[in-house]
């Protein structure tokens, strides 16, 4: 099978197309044939060698985490699921495996594909909303009526946590350049801050969540704009937060969290009901064959990706 891999880690020309075997399926495991795959800026961080620690040094590497494509083999424990079975998942196998003509994934992590999504659609959603869901969930406990400032709101995170706050009935503020006004407000946003134009935290506002897609809002001088019970999250580390561990119950009121999180198929249920009842879909920036992914990664490394970045496996 043709992958993107790389057999050190570097700058965009480590990343090369060439054949690899096809993986063999374990025993909770299926086999799919890719169609598009997600890009996500963790990608370019693991190729640039900087989370090695929690992603490996094993090489060749095949980057990508989100994939979109048909089932082609079931391992022996796995059920609901059958050869040509049109499915999207969230990889949590390595350093994700999905820039590939096949991956093989924890079945746990892959679920059926809404019939309304393309594969480019659905190669989006998992790594980028599952962050988001995660987060506004889990962290921000957001209930209806809540007020939400998310920053980083066209980027890829940041177009479904407009989405999924609203679903939540979430009041949400939008943070962007004045360019992404108008599709932050399509996805829902009830209020945009320019950030080129306005500090987001000096409107005199107060809100139960602030939700830093950027990690640009320093936490000490954001809490002052938090609720009584109000938190902070960022997706980025940044000075004197916690780490947010999946499976964490206790959040303090006025604290401060970075998110860590385990993707899993019930999650991913949840987004794919979404999109069926049409609250859910797809903001797509760029879509690159995989023989373009070194174009793919330059891209998402200027940070100004409006949705997500996808690249395409068959025509
Ligand atoms: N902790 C986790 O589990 C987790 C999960 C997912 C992602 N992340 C991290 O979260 C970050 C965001 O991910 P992503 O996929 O959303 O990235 P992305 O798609 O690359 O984000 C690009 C967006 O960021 C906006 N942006 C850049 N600088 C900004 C600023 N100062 N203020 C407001 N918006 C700004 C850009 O808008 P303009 O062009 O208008 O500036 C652009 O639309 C990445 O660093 C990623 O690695 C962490």
């Amino acid at each position: 099978m043709k992958a993107a891999v790389l057999d050190k880690f570097g700058h965009v020309d480590v990343m090369e197309l060439r054949e690899l075997p096809i993986p063999e399926v374990g025993d909770d495991q299926v086999l799919i044939k890719v169609a598009a795959a997600g890009i996500n800026p963790i990608d370019w961080k693991i190729r640039e060698g900087w989370m090695s620690d929690r992603y490996g040094k094993e090489f060749p590497m095949v980057l990508g985490f989100d994939a979109s494509g048909t089932i082609e083999k079931v391992g022996s424990g796995v059920q609901g699921f059958t050869p040509g079975d049109a499915v999207f998942a969230r990889s949590n196998v390595g350093a994700g495996g999905c820039y590939a003509e096949y991956v093989v994934l924890n079945a746990n992590t892959v679920v059926h594909k809404p019939d309304r999504l393309s594969d480019e659609e659905a190669a989006a959603i998992p790594l980028a909303a599952l962050t988001a869901l995660n987060g506004l969930r889990d962290v921000g406990r957001v209930r209806p009526g809540h007020k939400v400032l998310i920053n980083g709101a066209s980027g890829g995170v940041g177009v479904y946590a407009i989405q999924i706050a609203k679903n939540m009935g979430a009041e949400v503020t939008a943070v962007c350049s004045a360019g992404n006004s108008d599709l932050v407000r399509e996805l829902g946003a009830d209020a945009v801050i320019d950030y080129t134009r306005q500090d987001p935290l000096a409107s005199g506002d107060t809100w139960d969540l602030i939700y830093d897609a950027v990690g640009s809002l320093k936490y000490l001088q954001a809490r002052e704009h938090l609720t009584p019970e109000g938190v902070y999250m960022t997706l980025v580390p940044v000075a004197d937060i916690d780490f947010f561990f999946p499976g964490q119950t206790k959040i303090e009121a006025r604290g401060g969290y970075f998110l860590v999180w385990a993707p899993t198929a019930a999650d991913l249920q949840i987004l794919a009901d979404w999109v069926d009842e049409g609250r859910l879909y797809s903001i797509i920036d760029s879509s690159f064959p995989l023989d373009e992914i070194r174009a793919a990664h330059e891209r998402s490394q200027t940070e100004r990706a409006k949705g997500k970045i996808v690249l395409t496996l068959q025509e």
